[in-house]
């Protein structure tokens, strides 16, 4: 019966025992973990947008061929994410439905703009900075097709990471206008990088479920904090200043202190009111639309040759 199935899953939560597909689970457990792994899965795919933007522009040969192996990356790890999601028993062409119609969210953190070269490098040090940071300890989530798809997805993204670091570090390292557009793109993507890891503890509506569950391992907060602490001393390396003049040491609390984010800009960008959300959905939906014809064809193949097996 439901209680002993119930109490079945409970136990192997408690032992760190992997949840697989076949497994008996509740159903919001299901439900959560659809809307966590679409919208990560969504992430991936919408966040090719703000790079690709500069591959024909990238200033070396060298460095677009980085910029195209990594945007190709995050293509890989959205196709990954969507079969994990797929497993929980939803269609990949719902999760995209649900995306186009602006009823699935993705990371806000893609809502913002590109404006110089300088962008690609603060995207790779602090976003998929603040990415690796969020998806280490998903390695380790309950749901086993999640965290094994997170393994791999984690390996690139310390690529990612590497590849923005040094970018900025050849700019802080170069010209005063250079080091000057390394400044601006901190400064602009500063804030943006630390609404990433979600709302406040206390206004989080499903970590401390999700913890219960071991879908989560560190609330919000808590990651947060650890990568203002990692980023601090990268920015002094770099010789270029965080914007936050509250940011500094605390030898009692051993952390960090920072300023106050503002919480109405993030809940702006969520909501969809963010500088490039219509941008963005618009170019998955036309990207959708255009490929119409590929997935007909695609479809009409597959037909032709099951009829030919079959003769
Ligand atoms: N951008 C957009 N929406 C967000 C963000 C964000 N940065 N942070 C939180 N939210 C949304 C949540 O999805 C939730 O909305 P919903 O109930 O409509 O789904 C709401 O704000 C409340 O937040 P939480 O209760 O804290 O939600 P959750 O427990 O899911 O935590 C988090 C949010 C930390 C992003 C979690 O979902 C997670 O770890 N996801 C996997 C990692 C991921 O998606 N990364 C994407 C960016 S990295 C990259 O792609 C390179």
């Amino acid at each position: 019966d439901i209680k002993s199935l119930e109490d079945r899953f409970n136990e192997k939560i408690d032992k760190d025992i992997r949840i697989e597909p076949k497994d008996w689970m509740p159903e919001n457990y299901r439900k959560t973990l659809i809307r966590q792994i679409s919208q990560h899965a969504h992430s991936e795919i919408v966040g090719m947008l703000p790079e690709a933007n500069w591959i024909t522009r990238a200033p070396s040969l060298r460095r677009k061929a980085a910029a195209l192996a990594k945007v190709q990356d995050e293509a890989g790890h959205g196709l990954y994410l969507y079969s994990a999601c797929e497993t929980l028993g939803i269609e990949r062409d719902q999760l995209l439905q649900d995306l186009h119609s602006g009823k699935a969210k993705y990371s806000s953190i893609f809502n913002y703009p590109t404006l110089t070269w300088a962008d690609m490098g603060a995207i790779g040090w602090l976003v998929d900075g603040a990415a690796i940071m969020n998806q280490v300890p998903l390695c380790r989530a309950s749901y086993g097709p999640y965290a094994r798809a997170m393994v791999r997805v984690c390996k690139e993204e310390s690529f990612h990471q590497r590849q923005g670091f040094e970018i900025m570090l050849t700019l802080c390292r170069g010209s005063e206008e250079q080091k000057k557009m390394a400044q601006d793109a901190l400064n602009r993507w500063w804030w943006p990088s630390l609404m990433m890891f979600g709302p406040q503890d206390k206004d989080s509506t499903h970590t401390e479920q999700s913890m219960r569950w071991g879908i989560k391992r560190f609330t919000n907060d808590e990651l947060r904090q650890k990568f203002v602490d990692v980023s601090k001393p990268q920015a002094d390396l770099l010789g270029i200043t965080i914007p936050d003049k509250d940011l500094k040491w605390n030898e009692e609390r051993g952390h960090y202190d920072f300023g106050e984010i503002n919480w109405e800009e993030f809940f702006n960008v969520i909501k969809g009111n963010g500088p490039c959300n219509k941008q963005r959905v618009d170019a998955r939906r036309n990207a959708y639309d255009n490929g119409a014809w590929v997935r007909e064809a695609a479809a009409a193949h597959a037909e032709k040759k099951a009829k030919k097996q079959q003769a």
